[in-house]
């Protein structure tokens, strides 16, 4: 294919994806499946490492893979990006909407309602249609620089559909869907991460990374609202009307705007959002009502910093007092003592609480609680409740304030500060609590999946003596755990099944098993594509360990630190005597071959032939080497279908992508 060919293909590829994926991300209603959506990228990608120069910004490939930023760099807005003052009932609205009634002419001006996203606001600046800059609103007057991390949000058109205006400036609301966070904190709850607070919090964190990789990771969207500026005489009369023409560019706009006549509708509008917000995806705080007509937002103008023609009514937070019984400690997997609430049963928005988190003991300090005191908790969206504040005018005397024990509430060893963080830990490998915890995570379904040993079977065992660590599930004898509550002869059967049928799981797993503080499912595979062994992780030094991408002094500390206790490595050893695999599985193969001597791949995506162990297991016997994560020293992407990301690093790397098939022949042409 000639230059001109590629440029041709590579223009029809590019708004080809560009419109499935505004059909797919913005629309809701894909007209192709996700195997030829990707099969068009996957052709955009060749082509383009083929003609590395007709690479742009904008093409949907460069959504990730840029290499991690020093640092934002400021930009400063061509126009202010305002706040808005807020209205708390409907007489501050009313008054509102006097003032305004008062300075314009018209008796009954319309209003636009739209709802108040909790996020964060962003300004887009689009040059010759082109996505060119994105900033977060700062202090309004400056902001920072998040292109590249914009870029990664599939509802952001890099380029604006239909005819465009020279220049364009839009500003919108970034924000985590509540659905997608809920599922972010389990996947970190699982690697023993900490969690976050909610959905605003996790966007503004997000967006704010320097290495757009990361961001790419986490699902966020945008809702755009407003229209800052526009070159090429384009007027508008509404702000409605002025939303369905940036809806015609592709931007994602909010289907729940209304427009309202009266302050009564506007009201409605209010009540029927505070009713319906859980059916949302997204956390709002509030409506918005904006006074529709443009000429009319014009004559208004601005007081400070706030226009006068648009306004937040809030929505009442779901707050709710009671009595704080008492203050209880939970001793996590890792060890970690988790504070938290009991509360006098109260209802809040229609669910009733009993508890809430209390995140360490510097919180409770800062906040004052005290055990006996009235408390106001709050229930924001989805999220767990939190205590805002105590009542100090109501307290008797008789409150008694929270010292945090010196010693572990489940076996009495002291408890220790680790340097840069609240949390204090419970260091005793032993620990029943911690074991509890542990157990519930090493029969898990990512970690060794040992059905039937969850919950409160393995609470019993533990507490019946059986098991002391979790290397003791492999010791498990039939007669024994007959006489465990509820376990029948065919609960004990099956069981033992299962526990055997564990053995067989490979080395990464065991790794993700023993819940080694950030060490999870991924940074296991990781190190054990890297290790021949558990035995060779244990010998391996801090520095071999941070050579190897993606691995951190967080983790390679912990790491060390873990496998320094004498209890761990009998525990690792005692595996070892139960049989489980503690070499990792491209050294077991013993009909090795060279074919792929020293090449290093990755595996993205589903295959059609082999599934992920298979084709690891193959690249291996090879003598390849498979690692999860993409980086300069990568030899080739196989990708099969929904690559996701990885393409994209892969591409802006100049990292060969190959199919299934030219997988195949590569082997078959090596052999030959
Ligand atoms: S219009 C001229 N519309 O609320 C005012 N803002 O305090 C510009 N927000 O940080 C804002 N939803 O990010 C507007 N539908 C909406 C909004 C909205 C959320 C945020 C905005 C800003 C804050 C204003």
């Amino acid at each position: 294919m000639n230059t001109k060919e590629a440029t041709n293909r590579i223009l029809q590829l590019r708004s080809l994806i560009d419109r499935h994926n505004h059909l797919y991300f913005v629309e809701n209603d894909p007209e192709i499946g996700d195997g030829q959506f990707d099969r068009l990228m996957l052709e955009l990608r060749s082509l383009e490492s083929s003609f590395p120069d007709l690479i742009t910004h904008q093409s949907p490939t460069q959504r990730v893979g840029a290499a991690p930023l020093a640092g934002f760099s400021e930009i400063s807005h061509t126009l202010p990006m305002l706040s808005l003052s807020n209205a708390f009932s409907d007489t501050d609205l009313s008054a509102w909407y006097q003032r305004l009634y008062s300075m314009l002419d018209d008796t009954d001006f319309e209003m636009a309602c739209e709802l108040k996203y909790d996020g964060l606001a962003v300004s887009l600046l689009y040059e010759q249609g082109l996505f060119t800059r994105g900033a977060t609103r700062g202090n309004g007057v400056t902001g920072e620089d998040v292109t590249l991390n914009l870029k990664t949000i599939k509802t952001i058109p890099l380029r604006l559909h239909g005819e465009f205006p020279d220049l364009l400036e839009v500003r919108g609301e970034v924000y985590f869907p509540k659905s997608e966070f809920i599922k972010f904190n389990a996947q970190r709850e699982q690697e023993g991460l900490q969690t976050y607070a909610n959905p605003r919090n996790t966007a503004a964190g997000s967006l704010r990374q320097l290495d757009s990789n990361v961001t790419a990771e986490r699902p966020l969207d945008m809702f755009v609202y407003s229209l800052a500026q526009i070159e090429d005489n384009m007027s508008f009369n509404t702000q409605l009307e002025t939303l369905d023409y940036l809806k015609s560019l592709g931007f994602k706009v909010n289907p729940n705007n209304s427009l309202a006549k009266t302050v009564s509708k506007v009201v409605e509008y209010h009540r029927m959002w505070i009713q319906n917000l859980s059916s949302l995806d997204y956390d709002c705080d509030g409506i918005v009502v904006k006074v529709n007509r443009l000429d009319y937002q014009q004559h208004l103008g601005n007081i400070g910093r706030e226009p006068r023609w648009a306004i937040a009514y809030k929505f009442p937070a779901i707050q709710a007092q009671t009595r704080l019984m008492d203050i209880r400690l939970n001793v996590g997997r890792t060890g970690s003592i988790n504070p938290y609430a009991l509360l006098d049963p109260v209802e809040v928005g229609g669910v009733i609480v009993k508890q809430a988190t209390l995140h360490n003991s510097d919180y409770i300090y800062s906040k004052d609680l005290r055990i006996g005191d009235w408390v106001v908790i709050e229930r924001a969206g989805e999220v767990i409740p939190q205590i805002v504040r105590s009542d100090k005018e109501k307290r008797t005397g008789n409150e008694t304030p929270f010292t945090m024990p010196v010693s572990c509430p489940s076996c009495n060893e002291e408890l220790v500060n680790r340097t840069d963080e609240a949390a204090i830990y419970c260091t005793n490998s032993t620990c029943p609590a911690q074991l509890e915890r542990l157990v519930e995570h090493f029969v898990s379904k990512g970690a060794m999946d040992i059905e039937g040993m969850g919950g409160k079977v393995g609470i019993s065992l533990i507490q019946s003596g059986l098991i002391a660590d979790v290397a003791d599930i492999y010791f498990l004898q039939k007669e024994k755990l007959e006489e465990i509550d509820r376990m029948g002869e065919k609960s004990t059967n099956n069981l033992l099944k299962a526990i055997n049928e564990s053995k067989k799981q490979p080395t990464a797993r065991i790794l993700t098993s023993l819940g080694i503080p950030h060490v999870g499912s991924e940074i296991s595979y990781l190190l054990m594509n890297k290790f021949t062994s558990i035995d060779e992780l244990i010998a391996s030094d801090q520095e071999t360990l941070l050579n190897i991408p993606s691995i951190g002094p967080k983790i390679s500390e912990s790491i060390a630190e873990y496998f320094s206790k004498p209890n761990n490595n009998r525990m690792i050893e005692k595996l070892r005597l139960a049989g489980l695999n503690m070499v990792s599985e491209s050294i077991i193969d013993s009909e090795n071959s060279n074919l792929l001597a020293d090449l290093r791949f990755v595996v993205t995506g589903r295959l059609d032939n082999y599934s992920r162990t298979e084709i690891q297991d193959l690249i291996k016997k090879h003598g390849g080497k498979v690692t999860s994560s993409i980086s300069n020293g990568t030899d080739y992407l196989l990708a099969g279908q929904d690559g996701g990301s990885k393409l994209d690093t892969a591409s802006s790397l100049g990292i060969q992508i190959i199919t299934e098939t030219e997988f195949e022949s590569l082997i078959d042409n090596r052999e030959s």
